[in-house]
């Protein structure tokens, strides 16, 4: 059966603003996240401390970070190293999440490391966080497809997915950061995941319009945290045919329709991601935005 409850964790602000071409005012993102938080969300990723030249657009996670942490929400960060986490510590930040990937190409792109390298750095990371009592979760990046490799062969990922969770990480959370894969291929990994369900979570790109179908996918196995992005922005700068997220209204629209709890107030967040779609001068990609919007 289906779960009566799922946990939305909202990546909007980071895994959507990370990817728009203009740099959105602190005051906007700040702005962003507080609207968020009032339509319901309860886990709200904000911002990330890597380097501000590899990610321009979150280059102002330190003027960020403090105008938003006193909202009563799960606000997780990325940090991709100890000075990143260090950085995240400073600001009282109480969960983090490091990102690897399941290919070489990417862990390149987007880590400057091989995939065995980059668990290297991030080991002090998470060891640290978790002396601290900060939550850690794992991204794990291209456990379906990617761009330069091609289909990912499902051993290669849960190999990935048990470095993440040995380290420490409290939550794994499968990306499909190019939006490639289908149903039977979100089945035939979690399928072979030998992991409980309740540290798993789904993060599934729109590229081809599977998003919502995955995640259907991925309740039916018992997942019940989905990564979403308010009003389907996002994409990855260092992943090129990556597009936006799942749209947190679509995905609201599913689950509400198939009797699942969210806590989210739809009419709430299609009017904040309205309102940030006039800030980035652009209309909003999701079809539940579209077609509840008052324009
Ligand atoms: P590097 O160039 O190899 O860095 O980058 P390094 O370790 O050689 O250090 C070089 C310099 O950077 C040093 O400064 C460090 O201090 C500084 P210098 O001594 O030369 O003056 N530095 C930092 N400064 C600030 N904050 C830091 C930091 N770290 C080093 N944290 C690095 C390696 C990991 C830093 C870089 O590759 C990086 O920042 N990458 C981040 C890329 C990123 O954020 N990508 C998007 C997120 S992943 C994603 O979107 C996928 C996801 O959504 C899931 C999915 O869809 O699949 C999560
Ligand atoms: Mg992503």
């Amino acid at each position: 059966g289906l779960p009566t409850r799922v946990r939305i964790h909202e990546v909007g602000a980071r895994d959507g603003l990370q990817n728009e071409n203009a740099t959105v005012p602190t005051d906007v993102k700040a702005e962003f996240v507080r609207r968020l938080a009032d339509a319901g969300l309860t886990t709200i990723e904000a911002t990330s401390f890597v380097h501000p030249k590899w990610v321009p657009q979150l280059a102002d996670a330190e003027e960020l970070f403090p105008r938003v942490s006193h909202l009563p929400v799960d606000l997780p960060v990325l940090v991709p190293n100890e000075r990143g986490l260090d950085r995240a510590l400073a600001l009282g930040a109480r969960r983090v999440a490091v990102f690897a990937s399941a290919t070489e190409s990417f862990a390149k792109a987007n880590l400057n490391r091989t995939v065995d390298d980059a668990l290297a750095m991030f080991e002090p990371v998470v060891a640290r966080a978790k002396a601290e009592g900060v939550q850690v979760r794992g991204y794990l990046s291209m456990c379906f497809g990617d761009p330069w490799e091609g289909p990912v062969p499902v051993p290669q990922v849960v190999k990935v997915c048990h470095a993440l969770l040995d380290m420490g990480c409290d939550e794994l959370s499968l990306g499909d950061t190019i939006g490639v894969a289908t149903p039977g291929h979100v089945r035939a990994l979690l399928t072979e995941l030998d992991v409980p369900v309740e540290k798993l979570a789904v993060h599934f790109h729109d590229t081809y319009g599977q998003a919502l179908a995955n995640t259907y996918a991925a309740l039916q196995h018992g997942v019940t945290t989905v990564d979403a992005s308010a009003g389907g922005l996002g994409g990855c700068p260092y992943a090129k045919s990556a597009t936006g997220n799942l749209a947190t209204e679509d995905l609201v629209w599913m689950l509400h329709g198939l009797g699942i709890d969210t806590g989210v107030d739809l009419g709430r967040l299609v009017a904040t991601s309205e309102w940030m779609a006039g800030r980035l001068g652009r209309p909003s990609p999701s079809r539940t935005v579209r077609a509840l919007s008052h324009k």
